[in-house]
């Protein structure tokens, strides 16, 4: 009997497997929903894994946390930012280079036959990888907002923050705070030089009384990523809602689908499009129609390899 169980299983192995490929090669319009599972293999590690961030948080200690995920609470955040920016440079995409799961995205889209990979991941190595079709639903350090002026920079103006584990402050205040100050040293050596000779105004020189603004003008330049507790932007929805009625094939790559919304993508996509799910761990509370365990890179480049669809190499030189 236990000989029949394994025969069935690889019977049932080699059809799912086939199957995938089959529905790859038909495929026209591919969503990838991708999570931090694809940048493992890159040295960033996952969230919910025993090797995770989370357990890593937990066993360090050293943060100040109630619990390891609110490391990317708003309220956190808000309140000490200084726990994330001591902690940020170790996810900073700064120093990383794409899998060949990010590659096999990308061709996908070389392919024309990618719809678009919407990624958890706030690493960027998508785009790294040339992939230009990639909503990143969690935000990126690709560009970060000032809270006070809203002034938006790209992600390397704040990278020797990061890296420093410092809290960067935006440069467009920054100035505009010198500015004030000189001015306002001006306007004081003016009244001293001016005193005597005639009556001035109270209000153009009573200064001193709004000098406590200028504190708050060194405000925080914030990466532009998603903490929990905020909103996605707009577009994740937008975009989903044209997508649904165009993708004919969902596969799901590296991501535990704990959490929504983009976990729920699965279900507002219409029920007649395929799902595939590519992952080390087998997920119970959702139920894609093909569920291929195991190391992502080596599945995609298996399924690839089956298909005769070449990975774009490491070192091709990206879109441009
Ligand atoms: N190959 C295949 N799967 C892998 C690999 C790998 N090499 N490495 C890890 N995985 C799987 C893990 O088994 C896990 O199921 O990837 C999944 C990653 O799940 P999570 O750690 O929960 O990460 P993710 O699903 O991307 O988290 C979603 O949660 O914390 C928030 O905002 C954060 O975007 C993140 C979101």
């Amino acid at each position: 009997l236990s000989r029949m169980l394994r025969h069935r299983q690889k019977l049932l192995h080699i059809n799912t497997v086939q199957d995938a490929v089959n529905l790859l090669r038909d495929a026209k319009k591919v969503i990838v929903l991708s999570g931090a599972g694809i940048s493992t293999s890159c040295g960033i590690p996952d969230f919910r894994s025993a090797s995770g961030l989370y357990a890593q948080l937990q066993a360090e200690g050293k943060y100040d946390l109630d619990e390891p995920q609110d490391m990317f609470d708003i309220r956190v955040f808000r309140e000490r930012p200084e726990i994330f920016y001591s902690f940020a440079k170790q996810i900073y995409p700064s120093n990383f280079t794409p899998s060949p799961c990010h590659r096999w995205i990308r061709s996908l889209e070389d392919r024309g036959i990618l719809l678009r990979n919407y990624t958890q991941n706030i690493d960027t190595l998508e785009s790294s990888a040339g992939v230009k079709r990639v909503l990143q639903c969690h935000g990126s350090f690709s560009t970060a907002s000032c809270l006070r002026c809203k002034t938006r920079v790209p992600g390397k103006t704040i990278e020797p923050y990061i890296m420093s584990q410092q809290i960067p402050f935006c440069g467009t205040c920054r100035q505009a705070r010198d500015v004030e100050i000189a001015a306002r040293q001006e306007r004081k050596e003016a009244k001293k030089r001016g005193k005597g000779k005639g009556k001035v105004k109270a209000t153009e020189w009573d200064d001193d009384s709004d000098s406590s603004e200028i504190s708050e003008w060194g405000a925080e330049s914030r990466p532009d990523i998603v903490f929990f507790g905020q909103a996605l932007d707009s577009e994740f929805d937008e975009l989903l809602f044209l997508d649904r009625d165009e993708v004919d094939l969902l596969v799901i790559i590296g991501t535990s689908l704990k959490v929504a919304p983009v976990a729920e993508v699965l279900t507002h996509i219409p029920h007649s499009v395929p799902q595939i799910f590519i992952n080390l761990t087998p997920v119970n509370h959702v139920k894609p129609d093909i569920c291929l365990i195991g190391d992502a890179d080596s599945i995609v480049t298996y399924l690839s390899h089956q298909l005769g669809w070449d990975l774009p190499p490491p070192t091709a030189v990206l879109h441009s």
